[in-house]
C-alpha cells in the first residue's frame, strides 16, 4: 500500500472511532444522572419516551467495544501498513530467520496458513519422503501410508472419482482392474502427476448418421453380447467394417483399447464412463468425448502423489481390493 492509503486508511478508521467518543460523551454530559417519569415529549402511535439517561451498563459496553477496538488495531494488522505488535510473527521460522514467502511480516491469515503448512511439513515431511524412497507395490502394503493415501485422496480426488473411487458419469472408476491409461504401478503415478486428456474426436462427420447407427449397433451386439432395442435400424456388418477401418486405429482391431492414447477397452461396458445404453453409444460416437484428468504435480508434489499412486494401486491389488 503507498503511504498516501496507509495514511488514509489510518486517518479514516482512528478519526472515525474518536468521533464515535466524541459523540458519546457529548450527548452524556448533561443529561440527569436520576431516573424520571417524564417523557422527551413525543408519541408515535401512542408509544412514548422517557427522557432518561442510558443505562450504565450500556455506556460501559460502548466504552468497552472502543477499548477493544483501538487494542485490536494496535495488535493485528489494520490501519494501513501498520503491522500490529503482536510478537512471533517476524518469521516464518524464528530460529531459522527464514521469511514468509511474501518477504513481508506482522500478523496475516496467508501468513497463519504458512505456519501451519510449515509445521505439518516438519512434521510429516520425513514420513512422506521415507514412502516416497519405497518402490509403490510395497508402500500399497504399508497400512499407515494407505491411510495417508487415503485421506489425501479424500480431499483431492473423491471430488471427481467418489469417495469410494468408484467413479461416476464421466469419471472412471479406480477400483477394478480396467485401466484407460494402464494400471502398472508406475504408470498410474505418471497419470496423477501429469493428468491426462483422453481425446474421442467426433466421428459423425466421417462416418456419417447411418454410420453412427451402425457402428454403436456393432458395439452393443457384438462387443458386449446385448439385444438392440426394438426399432433400431442399424446394420451390424456394416458397423463392423466401419470398425476395422476407423475405430480400430485407437482402439484396437478387436476393440480392446489403447492406453498410450487412452483409447477405453470397448469389450468393458462395466467400464464405460459415458454409459453404455445404444443412444448413448451413438452420442459418444457422433460428438465425441474429451475427459480430462487435471495434473497433480505442482499441486501435491512427488512425495505425496507417490501416496496416492500407491493407494490407488491398492484399491485393485492387495488385500483392500478384496474387502
Ligand atoms: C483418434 C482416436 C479415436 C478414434 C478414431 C475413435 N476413438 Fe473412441 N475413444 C478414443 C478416446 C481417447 C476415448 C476416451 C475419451 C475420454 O476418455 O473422454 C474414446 C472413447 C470412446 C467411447 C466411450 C467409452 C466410455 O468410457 O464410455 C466409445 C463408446 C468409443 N470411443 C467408440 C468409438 C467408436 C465406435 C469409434 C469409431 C467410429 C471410435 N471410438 C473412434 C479415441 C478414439
Ligand atoms: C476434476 C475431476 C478430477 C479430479 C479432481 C481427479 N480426477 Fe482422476 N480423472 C478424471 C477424469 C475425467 C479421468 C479420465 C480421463 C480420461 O478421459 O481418460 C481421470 C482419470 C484418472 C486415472 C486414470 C484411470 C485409468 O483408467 O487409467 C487415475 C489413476 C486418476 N484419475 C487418479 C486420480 C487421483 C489420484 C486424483 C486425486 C489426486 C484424481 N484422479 C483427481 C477426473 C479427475
Amino acid at each position: 500500500m503507498t503511504l498516501f492509503w496507509s495514511l488514509y486508511v489510518t486517518v479514516l478508521t482512528l478519526g472515525t472511532i474518536f468521533a464515535l467518543t466524541w459523540l458519546l460523551f457529548s450527548t452524556r454530559r448533561g443529561q440527569r444522572a436520576e431516573a424520571t417519569d417524564e417523557t422527551v415529549g413525543h408519541a408515535f402511535d401512542g408509544i412514548e419516551e422517557y427522557d432518561n439517561p442510558l443505562p450504565k451498563w450500556w455506556f460501559m459496553l460502548f466504552i468497552a467495544t472502543i477499548v477493544f477496538a483501538l487494542g485490536y488495531l494496535a495488535l493485528y494488522p489494520g490501519l494501513g501498513n501498520w503491522k500490529g505488535v503482536l510478537p512471533g510473527y517476524g518469521y516464518l521460522n524464528n530460529e531459522t530467520k527464514q521469511e514468509f514467502s511474501t518477504g513481508s511480516s506482522g500478523w496475516t491469515g496467508v501468513h497463519e496458513w504458512e505456519k501451519e503448512m510449515a509445521k505439518a511439513d516438519a512434521k510429516f515431511g520425513p514420513i512422506f519422503a521415507k514412502f516416497a524412497a519405497m518402490p509403490i507395490e510395497e508402500v500399497a502394503k504399508d497400512p499407515q501410508a494407505l491411510k495417508m493415501g487415503g485421506r489425501l485422496f479424500a480431499s483431492n480426488c473423491s471430488i471427481c472419482h467418489g469417495s469410494d473411487a468408484r467413479g461416476a458419469y464421466g469419471f472412471p472408476n479406480l477400483t477394478d482392474d480396467v485401466w484407460r491409461w494402464g494400471g502398472e504401478a508406475e504408470t498410474i503415478k505418471t497419470t496423477i502427476m501429469e493428468g491426462r486428456h483422453g481425446m474421442m474426436p467426433p466421428q459423425g462427420p466421417v462416418i456419417g448418421d447411418q454410420g453412427v447407427r451402425n457402428v454403436a449397433a456393432f458395439v452393443t451386439t457384438q462387443l458386449h453380447g446385448r439385444k438392440l432395442p426394438e426399432g433400431a435400424e442399424a446394420d451390424v456388418e456394416a458397423g463392423k467394417q466401419i470398425f476395422s477401418t476407423t475405430c480400430s486405429a485407437c482402439h484396437g482391431p478387436e476393440g480392446k483399447g489403447m492406453a498410450a492414447l487412452g483409447a477405453p477397452d470397448l469389450t468393458q461396458p462395466s467400464a464405460f464412463i459415458y454409459g453404455t445404453s445404444f443412444a448413448q453409444l451413438q452420442q459418444t460416437i457422433r460428438y465425441g468425448r474429451t475427459g480430462v484428468m487435471p495434473a497433480q504435480a505442482e499441486l501435491q508434489g512427488n512425495d505425496k502423489v507417490h501416496l496416492l499412486a500407491a493407494y490407488v494401486y491398492s484399491l485393485s491389488h492387495g488385500e483392500s481390493a478384496a474387502e
